[in-house]
């Protein structure tokens, strides 16, 4: 069975008239060491999607299996430790805590399951890895936009995740730095062995995934 299955995603929104159906069926599958991209218009649900994926927001049917469990069946505290430690996030923004410094930010979701000096090691590894070693104690106003990026990818790595989830992560930079981090998503997905599911709007990020879905009507095609 693949790592990930995902079968049948519906998500509805209730609105004054009838439910508004933004996913109608979404199916897919993926496996440690592979990659995807989802692709489609402005409103066609790929983060709707890619939120339910990542079990931040529960879907009107269908299922989610990571490693063979069923995050959903959990309760709430049970949900938020499964995504805690088997999920990371990349978003568009980069969501730093400003207080906190680089190495700071990419131990905090380590705080709830705590903080080991392994922890510390693979921190600051990764930072060394995404080229920040010399940016430890800077705080993420001191940082380009890049390299707040760069901080975020080294932060959702950080508990060795199975799965990586990317949203549009290259949105907010310029061409050359959203080059620099298509790379280093992919790079370190292939090193860490974890699956990596990105959105993005860039044909040129999109082209180098090994798959690429659509949202059409609610539902995934092969693009
Ligand atoms: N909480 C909500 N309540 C009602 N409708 C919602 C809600 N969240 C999203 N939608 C609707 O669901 C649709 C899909 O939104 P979603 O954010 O997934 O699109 P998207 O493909 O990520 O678009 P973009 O490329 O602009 O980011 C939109 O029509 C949106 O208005
Ligand atoms: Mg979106």
């Amino acid at each position: 069975m693949p790592d990930l299955v995902v079968t049948d995603i519906v998500k509805q929104y209730p609105t004054r008239a009838e439910p508004l159906s933004v996913l109608r069926g979404c199916s897919l599958n993926l496996s440690r060491g592979e990659n995807l991209t989802i692709l489609g218009p402005s409103g066609s649900g790929k983060s709707t999607l890619l939120q339910i994926i990542g079990t931040l927001d529960r879907p009107t049917a269908g299922k989610v299996l990571l490693d063979g469990a069923d995050p959903f069946a959990l309760d709430e505290p049970g949900l938020a430790n499964f995504r805690n430690t088997r999920i990371g996030f990349v978003f568009q923004d980069h969501h730093l805590l400003p207080q906190c410094t680089v190495l700071e930010n990419v131990l905090v979701p380590s705080l709830a399951t705590g903080v080991t000096p392994q922890r510390v090691d693979m921190a600051r590894k990764l930072l060394d890895r995404v080229g920040l070693s010399h940016r430890l104690e800077h705080r993420p106003s001191e940082l380009s936009g890049g390299e707040r990026q760069r901080a975020a990818i080294a932060r959702a790595l950080v508990a060795q995740p199975a799965l990586l989830l990317a949203d549009e992560p290259t949105g907010n930079l310029d061409r050359t730095n959203a080059q620099l981090i298509g790379d280093l998503l992919l790079e370190l997905q292939r090193e860490q062995n974890t699956m990596l599911i990105a959105v993005t709007h860039s044909a040129e990020l999109a082209a180098r995934f090994g798959r690429r879905l659509t949202i059409d009507d609610g539902r995934l095609i092969e693009a």
